[in-house]
């Protein structure tokens, strides 16, 4: 194992990522999308963190690590450390200890949306080989991008009533994308959309992504999705794929045409080019689960070596399947299963909470709330409150537990009102637990939506997904066979998922809903375990809130 090293600036930039200039989008080094940080299976990876914004903290969070043996190093704000401050430079140093494809964000109010995130990829170990075999690879990072400020973002959402957001200007791949033309048709004419073909020189920053490859080769795309709002779909014109692997954890191998990917989620496919080609082709990325007439597909281009990269590709790019064809999504969900010789769930669990997803309402502001509570973090890092015994940090009641049994979840909740806290659920070390999120009725009558709950220093198992409320008569058809392990799952609107992983990683760990907004306006919870076995936290990643003073007047003594 080795160590690799990244000595990276936060700073603002202005770009045209979507051929439309943008200020205030957050950048590494003066790049956006940050640099890919490319290292093996248990090597060390240390990224100096300067701050270079100048009016707010930053941290980065590497979505899909466990940091086994560093939670401070996990880039949670008020969760695992302090926002870094304004000139000054943190050290995350962990080790990324499972081959896979990951990426890393920024963790600070929507820093994300910003455009804090590049892609983390994590290769076997020297001489040792994936399950499955390729010539080549690229690799694809989605997101979606709107022309508001991330300030103006957060002002709406907190307004009473609040001013949603609205669906997203463009998506991006690779941080490139197209807003005011298409690359769906020749330049001189327009889409059905509306849009004119576009032109480009060749330099423009919101040129297509183009992937080079060579006729009769099997290549391996891996695609991360970190958008603040959209499910997407991706297809690549005229070549099946073969899903391998999700979230750092490889999958009994399928086939498909296209494929669904949640904010969070990351996958592999395997697709084999064809032996003669005097094509290019597209791949397209849509939007599911919400109504995407407002934001146009991405597209990338597969352009073969054997002919010009010039030459449009012949077709049409693939049309997304439509948005609201639930069955179609929850059909590709349950058709993911971990490989043969993956490490399967204790057949038991320990304990099971129940979380409740509803939209309501505190004080006039729209919030999400888990079990009627709505999360709210305070300034002191959970984890060295809890480790140093920090009791006036945070609302020290249990957060419930469950539901009534009574709630009628095809229905708004029949108290549109919830409450905030910073409370905290405290997990019995060394346990197994169950988790099943239950979706719900929105504050609008059958109204709902998809949620992609993401669990941080865990993987966990995903035992199954249902229709309405789980019941005793769902036990028996939960999969403890081959459940695909994951960090991140879906719950569909109106139904519910299962999720079992073991506490075994001393730490404070989100688990919370990927959509930025959401998490926002408070849908997420803390789960903490284990704190009086971690070790060392650096006392930059404390100072601040009752830390910070608690290490002063340590100082002075
Ligand atoms: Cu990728 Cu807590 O997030
Ligand atoms: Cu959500």
């Amino acid at each position: 194992a080795e160590e690799v090293t990244y000595n990276w600036e936060v700073n603002y930039m202005s770009g045209a990522p979507d051929c439309m200039e943008k200020e205030d989008i957050i950048g590494i080094n003066g790049q956006f999308p940050g640099p890919t940080i490319n290292a093996r299976a248990g090597d060390n990876v240390v990224v100096y963190l300067t701050n270079k914004l100048h009016d707010d903290g930053v941290v980065i969070h590497w979505h899909g690590i466990r940091q086994l043996k560093t939670p401070w190093a996990d880039g949670t704000a008020a969760i695992s450390q302090c926002p870094i401050k304004i000139g000054e430079t943190f050290k995350y140093n962990f080790t990324v200890e499972k081959a896979g494809t990951y990426f890393y964000h920024g963790h600070l109010g929507m820093q994300r949306s910003a455009g804090l995130y590049g892609m983390l990829i994590v290769d076997v170990e020297e001489g040792k080989k994936e399950p499955f075999h390729y010539d080549g690879e690229f690799s694809l990072l989605l997101s979606d991008w709107w022309h508001t400020s991330i300030k103006d973002q957060e002002h709406d959402l907190n307004a009473v009533p609040m001013n949603w957001i609205g669906e997203a200007q463009s998506l991006l791949l690779n941080g490139k994308g197209q807003y005011n033309c298409t690359l769906a048709v020749p330049a001189n004419s327009k889409g059905a959309n509306g849009l004119p073909g576009c032109k480009f020189t060749g330099n423009e920053q919101c040129a297509p992504n183009i992937l080079d490859v060579e006729p009769g080769k099997t290549y391996r795309l891996r695609v991360a999705s970190t958008t603040a709002l959209a499910a997407l779909n991706v297809a690549i014109e005229s070549h099946n794929m073969m899903m391998v692997e999700a979230d750092g954890n490889y999958l009994q191998p399928f086939w498909v045409k296209d494929f669904d990917i949640y904010s969070g989620e990351s996958y592999s496919v395997i697709f084999r080019t064809h032996t003669r080609s005097s094509n290019n082709y597209w791949i397209s990325v849509g939007i599911r689960g919400r109504d995407p007439t407002k934001t146009a597909r991405g597209l990338a281009m597969l352009h073969y070596k054997s002919t010009k990269v010039s030459k449009r590709p012949m077709h049409h790019p693939p049309t997304t399947h439509r948005w609201n064809d639930y069955a179609y999504s929850k059909s590709f969900s349950n058709k993911i299963f971990a490989l043969t010789g993956s490490p399967t769930p204790p057949v038991n669990y320990d304990h099971r909470i129940f979380l409740l997803n509803t939209q309501n309402y505190f004080e006039g502001q729209t919030k999400w709330a888990i079990n009627n509570v709505s999360l709210m973090l305070t300034d002191t890092p959970y984890l060295g409150s809890i480790r140093y015994g920090l009791t006036g940090s945070f609302d020290q009641n249990s957060p419930p537990l469950t539901y009534p049994d009574t709630y009628d979840i095809t229905k708004p909740p029949p108290n549109p009102n919830c409450t905030v806290s910073s409370a905290v659920y405290t997990l019995e070390f060394g346990k197994t637990y169950d988790v099943i999120l239950q979706n719900a009725d929105m504050l609008k009558a059958g109204d709902g939506e998809i949620h992609p709950w993401h669990l941080h220093g865990h993987d966990f198992w995903v035992l199954g997904y249902g229709e309405g409320k789980f019941s005793k008569k769902d036990e028996k058809n939960l999969n403890l066979e081959n459940p695909p392990l994951r960090n991140t799952a879906v719950v569909f609107p109106g139904g519910w998922t299962a999720l079992r992983f073991m506490t075994d990683n001393p730490g404070v760990w989100a688990f919370h809903c990927h959509i930025e907004p959401h998490l926002h306006m408070g849908m997420g919870v803390i789960f903490a375990e284990g704190v009086h076995l971690v070790r060392k936290i650096p006392d930059e990643a404390l100072s601040c809130g009752d830390t910070g003073k608690m290490l002063m007047s340590q100082n002075h003594n």
